[in-house]
């Protein structure tokens, strides 16, 4: 099974990808997070995309195509995939469609996660992480069962992202409606798009999706 989290920053597709692949034993690829990875690897490619994620911009689609090409191959898509981030713009999502098809693959799922605005802020200025296993937490919603500790990994190291400030936030959200939002039509047309509501609970958001893949 391969599916895609679509939504607006924040809206829990990381979130959301971290419990789906426990759930379903998929491969989770997040476009923000292989760039983040590049950036701590200070390569050429994560040079040029600090400026622009620290702007709230997207990032160009031939960078992007070119990492998540990477990393699909053969083992990968033999688990099934989780695209968490990726495609973002109608070229993505045309790339997209040619790699898996020269693979023999489809798109079983797109989930579009709707949150309202007012909620985004909230979300990701209270985010934070593990900087050892990735595992997400927030000042709020999910904090660590012993404050200042990872419950999955026991590291003490928790981290946040530089792009999550109010300002940029504005202006990932501004990139969202008018790049990424203009591609749901395209997967409406050909039946694959459901959305969930995302302003619930996260468990109860994670019910509704198993229930979507459930259906088929
Ligand atoms: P990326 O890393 O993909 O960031 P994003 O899309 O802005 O999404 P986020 O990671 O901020 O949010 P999320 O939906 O995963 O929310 P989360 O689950 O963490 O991209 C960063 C940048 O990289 C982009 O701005 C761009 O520059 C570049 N980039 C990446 N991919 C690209 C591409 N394909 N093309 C071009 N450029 C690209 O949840 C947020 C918080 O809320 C957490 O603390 C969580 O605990 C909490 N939370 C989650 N769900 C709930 C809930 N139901 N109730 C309460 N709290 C909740």
């Amino acid at each position: 099974m391969n599916l895609i989290l679509l939504g607006p920053p924040g809206a829990g597709k990381g979130t959301q990808a971290e419990r789906l692949v426990e759930e379903y034993g998929l491969v989770q690829l997040s476009t923000g997070e292989m760039l983040r990875q590049e950036i701590k690897a200070g390569s050429e490619i994560g040079n040029e995309a600090k400026k622009l994620m620290d702007a709230g911009q997207l990032v160009p689609d031939d960078m992007i195509i070119g990492l998540i090409s990477s990393r699909m191959d053969g083992e990968e898509l033999a688990k099934g995939i989780i695209l968490d981030g990726f495609p973002r713009t109608t070229a993505q999502a045309e790339a997209l469609d040619a790699m898996l098809s020269e693979k023999g693959q489809v798109m079983d799922h797109v989930i579009q996660i709707d949150v309202d605005e007012d909620a985004i802020v909230e979300r990701i200025c209270g985010r934070f992480s593990c900087a050892e296993c990735g595992a997400g937490y927030h000042d709020t919603f999910l904090k660590p069962a012993e404050e200042g500790v990872c419950d999955k990994c026991g590291n003490t190291e928790l981290v946040r992202r530089t792009d999550d400030n109010e300002e940029t936030v504005r202006s990932r959200l501004v990139a969202y409606r008018l790049q990424t939002a203009p591609i749901l039509p395209y997967y409406e047309k050909n039946g694959s798009l459901t959305t969930v509501d995302g302003n619930r609970p996260m468990e109860e958001v994670l019910d509704e999706i198993k229930g979507v893949i459930a259906a088929g």
